[in-house]
């Protein structure tokens, strides 16, 4: 009788114990998440002025169709993060975010070292994928928070902004490969 005395009430502190625990780790789940929404929402406002420029030096029409596509889906996103800061009751801040303007200053160098035309063409492309497997990793993991604490509205806002990166980065496999991937190479070759 005792025995099962001290286990229940040691159960019950477990259970005490773990829901304060449940508590701490979703408000700290939630201050990241807030933190990494702030860094997503600068990381499209710069790109919404970094893709011009690799439109301005892009030579093939498709890579300049797909990057024109893209802007336009970049300006919605930042409309759409808004969205996501709106549906927790928080304002849209943007916060520096050092590694997407890394990848940015990076995107540019490229631009500069490379031969207009194809070589340039490739040298975008594999920027411009970088960034995009950047955004796919942060957009993943926010709607994976987002999920977890139990947020449904910034759960799809998310999900359909993941899978804008998603394609775009499909978009730009297929535009490397069959086409300016080979002309680089020809060019290399002679
Ligand atoms: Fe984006």
């Amino acid at each position: 009788m005792q025995k099962e005395t001290n286990t229940s009430s040691q159960s019950r502190t477990k259970k005490s114990k773990m829901s304060n625990n449940d508590g701490l780790q979703s408000s700290q789940l939630m201050k990241l998440f807030e933190d990494e929404l702030k860094d997503l929402y600068w990381a499209e406002k710069a790109l919404t002025k970094a893709i011009p420029k690799m439109i301005k030096y892009a030579t093939s029409t498709e890579l300049i169709d797909a990057l024109e596509s893209h802007l336009s889906e970049t300006r919605e996103q930042v409309t759409r993060l808004e969205s996501v800061f709106n549906s927790i009751d928080k304002k849209a801040v943007a916060k520096k975010c050092e590694a997407m303007s890394g990848l940015i200053e990076e995107g540019q160098e490229i631009i500069e070292e490379c031969e207009e035309g194809a070589m340039r063409d490739v040298g975008i492309i594999s920027a411009a994928q970088k960034i995009e497997h950047y955004e796919i990793a942060s957009y993943g993991t926010l709607r994976q928070f987002a999920e977890t604490l139990n947020l449904p509205e910034a759960v799809d806002l998310l999900e359909q902004t993941l899978n804008e990166e998603k394609a775009a980065d499909e978009t730009l496999s297929e535009i490397a490969v069959p086409d300016i991937n080979v002309q680089a190479a020809e060019q290399q070759v002679v």
